[in-house]
């Protein structure tokens, strides 16, 4: 019975863009429950994070992702202080979402620049994929209470002016800015996702191995 209800939520999850150029009224009481970003923290994570990510921060969890959450009315805010550089889709979506995270995950501080965004380490797979972990067990939770939500890339949410802005260390990176949309949208458009239904059979990417 569990696991009929768990394997319902996992396939009901998908990708819901709420979109309006007309921002939403926004009260400060919306946002995501403690009990939804809890679920986050359950992800299965390897190792902890660096040090440097946790000495003299007011968020010292050893887990390698930190989630930034911003009420409605902070989205509605964040929106009228980029809507001049920006005309994304990003910008209809903090007109009408009750929630938006900036989930970032906690590279462990690389000496050579020239190694990109991070250094190509196991260390660095694994926080990301146990960043992603919790990503999808906060998407999941909200599905299963009736929130529309959605993961981005981020757009212009992944800049430094954002970053400062909403006080996120530049040592982080951004894994997805998610949204969380009200059930009742209006004259709102509902946007889904384009590759929802091209995923196919299992056997695109499922090989059962037996070993002689
Ligand atoms: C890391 C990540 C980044 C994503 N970024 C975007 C994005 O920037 N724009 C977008 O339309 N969808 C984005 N998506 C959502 C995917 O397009 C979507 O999950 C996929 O098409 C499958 O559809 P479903 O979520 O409805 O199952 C992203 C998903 C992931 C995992």
């Amino acid at each position: 019975m569990r696991a009929d209800v768990l394997c319902e939520v996992i396939r009901e999850r998908c990708t819901e863009k709420v979109l309006s150029s007309e921002p939403f009224p926004a009260s400060s009481e919306t946002t995501l429950a403690d009990r939804l970003l809890e679920l986050a923290a359950w992800a299965p994570f390897h190792r902890p994070a660096d040090a440097s990510h946790l000495e003299g921060r007011e968020q010292s969890g050893i887990m390698p992702w930190r989630f930034y959450v911003l009420d409605a009315e902070s989205c509605r805010k964040l929106r009228s202080r980029l809507i001049e550089k920006d005309s994304s889709k990003i910008m209809e979506m903090l007109a009408t979402a009750d929630c938006l995270v900036q989930a970032t995950w906690l590279p462990n501080p690389s000496q050579d620049k020239g190694e990109g965004l991070f250094a190509a380490t196991l260390e660095n797979m694994e926080h990301l994929a146990a960043a992603g972990a919790a990503v999808q067990n906060l998407l999941l939770g909200a599905t299963a209470s009736g929130i529309r939500n959605y993961w981005s890339s981020g757009g212009i949410l992944r800049t430094p002016e954002v970053f400062e802005l909403l006080g996120i260390p530049s040592g982080e990176l951004l894994l997805g800015s998610l949204f969380f949309f009200p059930q009742d949208v209006g004259e709102a458009t509902v946007a889904t996702s384009k590759l929802r239904d091209k995923r196919g059979p299992l056997s695109g990417w499922v090989r059962r191995v037996s070993v002689q």
